[in-house]
């Protein structure tokens, strides 16, 4: 065990100090982790003093501007040299982080008077766990989540992290959130420190939680912060914006769980990656229900750990972010999609859920995102996935035995009746 670093020391105290939650809920590498006052600290000292020279930056300039290449400006003439090829701060540039908040309470009307951290940028919504997984999970760690998830998850929490994960049925007899199953999976957890991850709307089945499960799912975590236990609740809100079903609830979740007890850290991971359908720019953010004397040691860990891996999150992809955010076809533009997105899922909804089809198949809820799941009754999801590919050129996702996931995202409209029809076909003559 090496000892530990008087910065990351420091930065402990602080944090044991700031948030008797945080604490006991970091891993070994989040208890070690601190931000060396090294090259970053020396740059920004003479970013404000160096008036005549500065030879700090390891970066190449040209009469006082970045040193570039025609070739790819040409690409991107009207940004600033600066938020193309410039380094980025390692957690994010500030008016995004801005920006991104303003969003969020925009959104959240929950998160109205509640405690929320500034935005800290990661280089798309997997890096924003993995750090999470480096910050807080440790071999052997209790990670609870449903039975029907986001595939990654496994990969960054359980073989990388070394998580045990303990998993309950994600719907219940009545086709709604097993908001019962997920209250007695904590209630059979004796640990100290659990983490949970939860993520609506849903991949794969599309499903998003009413107000009445939202509640319940809360009141379940405080009925287990009131036996001690410290508990991470991480809020995956890929698809936020995209409900399209009046009755369920049209915020995230992390509204209620900000402030709804002391031994409870909220953390919401959200990204440009589908709220703003940009996917390849790997922009994403993670934001805690903390106040600001907890975020600061807090920051700084997270510093030390980008500044270890991707060491920041790409200067273009974040500029692009910020400028679409901030010109005025915006929102029009983004209703536009969204109208676009609902209208094929309320159309994969009606056309999967066919009578013709219900000896096929189940379809999951629905209600939000990109995606809708079918639950095969002669079981074989992986044999006709292939059948799809190979005789027909149609690609899907098989879930486990008897999981098929249809991304209606990708999908025009009219061509919605088509890739139900061919799944029954070939359901038929397997
Ligand atoms: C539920 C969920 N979370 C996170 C992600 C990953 O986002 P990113 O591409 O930003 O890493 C996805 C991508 O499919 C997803 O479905």
């Amino acid at each position: 065990m090496q000892n530990l670093n008087p910065l990351a020391s420091e930065l402990n105290t602080q944090l044991r100090a700031a948030s008797p939650a945080v604490f006991p809920l970091l891993s070994k590498l989040g208890k070690r982790i601190y931000l060396p006052k090294g090259i970053l600290s020396q740059t920004a000292e003479a970013n404000t003093k160096a008036h005549r020279f500065n030879a700090t930056r390891a970066i190449a300039s040209e009469v006082g501007d970045l040193m570039h290449l025609a070739v790819s400006r040409e690409l991107v003439p009207t940004l600033p040299l600066e938020g193309i090829y410039g380094y980025a701060p390692v957690l994010g540039q500030p008016e995004l982080r801005e920006t991104w908040k303003a969003h969020l309470l925009e959104k959240n009307p929950s998160l109205t008077g509640s405690t929320l951290s500034l935005p800290i940028v990661t280089s798309g919504m997997t890096h924003g766990f993995s750090l999470l997984a480096e910050l807080f999970v440790d071999d052997e760690d209790t990670f609870i989540l449903p039975d029907k998830i986001w595939g990654n998850y496994r990969l960054i929490f359980q073989t990388k992290a070394g998580a045990n994960l303990h998993t309950y049925p994600f719907f219940n007899a009545a086709s709604g959130f097993n908001t019962h199953g997920f209250r007695e999976i904590l209630t059979h957890t004796t640990n100290e420190k659990l983490l949970i991850l939860l993520n609506f709307p849903h991949n794969p089945t599309g499903y998003a939680i009413n107000p009445m499960e939202a509640q319940r799912i809360v009141d379940a975590i405080v009925m287990r912060a009131d036996t001690g236990s410290r508990i991470l609740v991480m809020i995956d809100d890929a698809y936020a914006g995209l409900w399209y079903d009046a009755e369920v609830m049209r915020e995230s979740l992390f509204g209620l769980l900000v402030g709804c007890h002391p031994n409870v850290v909220p953390v919401k991971i959200d990204g440009a990656t589908k709220e703003e359908y940009a996917w390849g720019l790997r922009v994403a953010f993670i934001s805690f229900g903390l106040e600001e004397i907890a975020m600061q040691p807090l920051e700084q860990k997270f510093s030390g750990l980008i500044r270890a891996n991707t060491s920041g999150a790409s200067q273009v992809s974040q500029t692009l972010i910020l400028e679409a955010m901030r010109a005025s076809g915006y929102a029009e533009q983004k209703q536009r999609n969204y109208e676009i997105l609902k209208a094929r899922a309320l159309k994969a909804k009606k056309v999967a859920s066919d009578a013709a089809y219900a000896k096929l198949w189940e379809v999951y809820p629905s209600h939000a995102g990109y995606f809708i799941c079918l639950n095969l009754k002669s079981g074989d999801a992986e044999k006709v996935r292939q059948r799809l590919l190979e005789k027909h050129g149609m690609g899907t996702i098989s879930l486990g035995e008897t999981e098929l996931r249809v991304a209606y995202s990708c999908l025009e409209e009219s061509d919605i009746e088509t890739v139900f029809r061919t799944i029954a076909k070939v359901i038929e003559a397997l």
